[in-house]
């Protein structure tokens, strides 16, 4: 596998999927975890990141320098460049002027890293800082224009280093580079296929968790049923499935859902506790504090659940990568608490959690779901957030205002089939604003709420763009919405990217 120093730049999780993408498994780690806190068994190169810093600054993020001493092959991209040239006493300056963009390449095709690269190709830059002199035992085998060293190699100590972002699917040989340096200098081995990854999961969880009894909680997304069902396929009935009908679900989503569960053959079990959730959110209207409240009720009904089939002692969780990542280890990076992640109790009576997809993506979720047999449609479920519902209602949560959510996002989704839009769409739905603006109904004068539509195109739930919905399609929307749903007042369209937005509005 390969590891990756992460310096905080904006490509870090790109550089894990093109890996993965090999072939290879690549995990992240922050840049200056310490080399006891990373398992070294297999591990055949490591790549430093980019990141917004300079080195000649101080307070500069740093690494464990000791990977320097492992023996094992590193690239440095962009910071990781300027981080190795200045740990081997080489220097960078900070120019007056940057380089961002599309820019010419030249090579020396001699080095490793170049092989099958052209002399002259186009790459992508994004920096500040270059070196200006090459540290001892170093040598040039790249430049720019701008910079006259954009990359520097030491054969003897398998140590690369690039100034631009071969990631980026703008440097047209990048994907060229980092195999040269993956599989021909760090030689890591091809692997990480899903189905190698399901049955490892699977056979790792049952020669971990042989006899014992676990809970996993059901929402009906993708994430939650590919997790049971690589578990139950490692300790078979011994999982018992829930669904909880938190009463933050769409509308004929606990019926629709649980059919589907009987088809795939899981252990379930459906539990309406639509009265309790919607009692305990009454008046909550910050949206942390709601994903707080939902993630505990969900652990206390579990727990529930778990001692009326004597006592499940673990939690099976559908989290994935991306979750991980977003909610952070440290407190000012939460961006949010996804409720499978940073929102769960301290002292719950579960002795642990099995999160079997924790380092997936989520298209490499779909393909191990459909790997071992999760239904099509299941697989290309659009997302649905933990906590529903909740998140779409701006502000504090009402029957009321549950049921305009639900009626216009059936409206929704029933014109996105209609289209055929179905499954380019990553995810579609409509929220419900506080905003009430004046409209004239049948003559009369209407004081209603502002409905918006949020439809978005993306990978991974990481980088998201609006989806570019017909404009017939819109209409249609509004049309519909306004007249078939009581208290609609007006439709707008978020066309907002992510980032800076995120995906849901709270
Ligand atoms: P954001 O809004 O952070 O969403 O761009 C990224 C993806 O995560 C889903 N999401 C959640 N899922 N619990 C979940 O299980 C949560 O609290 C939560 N918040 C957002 C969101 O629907 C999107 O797919």
């Amino acid at each position: 596998k390969i590891i990756v120093l992460n310096f905080g730049g904006q490509y870090d999780q790109l550089i894990v999927r093109r890996v993965r993408e090999m072939g290879v498994y690549a995990e992240l780690f922050d840049c200056d975890t310490k080399i006891e806190d990373i398992d070294f068994e297999n591990v055949a190169g490591i790549i430093l990141t980019g990141g917004p810093q300079s080195v000649n600054d101080k307070n500069s993020l740093k690494a464990d320098d000791r990977i320097f001493d492992l023996d094992i092959p590193i690239l440095g991209i962009c910071y990781g460049l300027q981080y190795i040239n200045h740990y081997y006493e080489g220097e960078v300056e900070t120019p007056k002027n940057g380089e961002y963009g599309k820019t010419p390449l030249f090579v020396d095709q001699k080095s490793e890293l170049f092989q099958n690269v052209p002399q002259e190709s186009v790459i992508w830059m994004n920096h500040r800082d270059r070196v200006n002199k090459i540290a001892e035992g170093f040598k040039k085998i790249a430049w720019t224009l701008n910079a006259p060293v954009a990359g520097i190699e030491n054969k003897e100590k398998k140590i690369y280093a690039v100034q631009f972002h071969p990631e980026v699917v703008h440097s047209e040989y990048g994907k060229q580079m980092l195999e040269n340096f993956v599989i021909n200098i760090a030689k890591a081995e091809k692997t990480w296929t899903m189905e190698d990854f399901a049955k490892a999961k699977i056979a790792e969880i049952k020669e971990k968790y042989a006899g014992e009894k676990m809970i996993c909680g059901l929402s009906g997304g993708v994430d939650s049923s590919v997790a049971a069902t690589i578990v139950s396929k490692a300790i078979g009935d011994n999982l018992q499935c829930i669904f909880v009908d938190h009463g933050l679900l769409r509308k004929d989503e606990a019926k629709s859902v649980m059919e589907t569960y009987k088809d795939l053959g899981l252990n379930v079990k459906m539990v309406d506790k639509s009265e309790e959730f919607l009692s305990l959110l009454k008046g909550v209207e910050e949206p942390e504090e709601k994903r707080k409240i939902i993630g505990n009720h969900f652990v206390e009904v579990f727990e529930e659940e778990a001692k009326k089939i004597g006592g499940a002692k673990y939690l099976v969780q559908g989290t994935i990568y991306p979750d991980v990542i977003e909610s952070g280890k440290d407190k000012a990076s939460v961006i949010k608490s996804h409720h499978n992640v940073g929102g769960l109790p301290e002292d719950m009576d579960f002795v642990g959690l099995v999160e079997p997809l924790r380092e997936l993506f989520k298209d490499e979720v779909r393909a191990v779901g459909e790997a071992i047999g999760v239904p099509h449609d299941m697989v290309w479920r659009q997302p649905f957030p933990g906590p529903g519902l909740a998140i779409r209602v701006i502000g504090e949560i009402t029957k009321d205002k549950l049921e305009i959510v639900r009626e216009t996002d059936a409206i929704l989704r029933e014109e996105v089939e209609n289209f055929g839009l179905k499954e380019d769409i990553w995810q579609y739905f409509t929220v419900w604003t506080p905003i009430k603006t004046v409209g004239v109904k049948g003559d009369a004068r209407v004081y209603e709420n502002v409905i918006a539509v949020r439809a978005v195109t993306s990978t991974d739930a990481m980088t998201v763009e609006a989806a570019n919905l017909p404009y017939d399609l819109m209409q249609t929307l509004s049309n519909r919405m306004i007249n078939e749903v009581a208290g609609v007042g007006r439709i707008v369209y978020d066309i907002t990217s992510k980032p800076p937005g995120t995906i849901e509005w709270e």
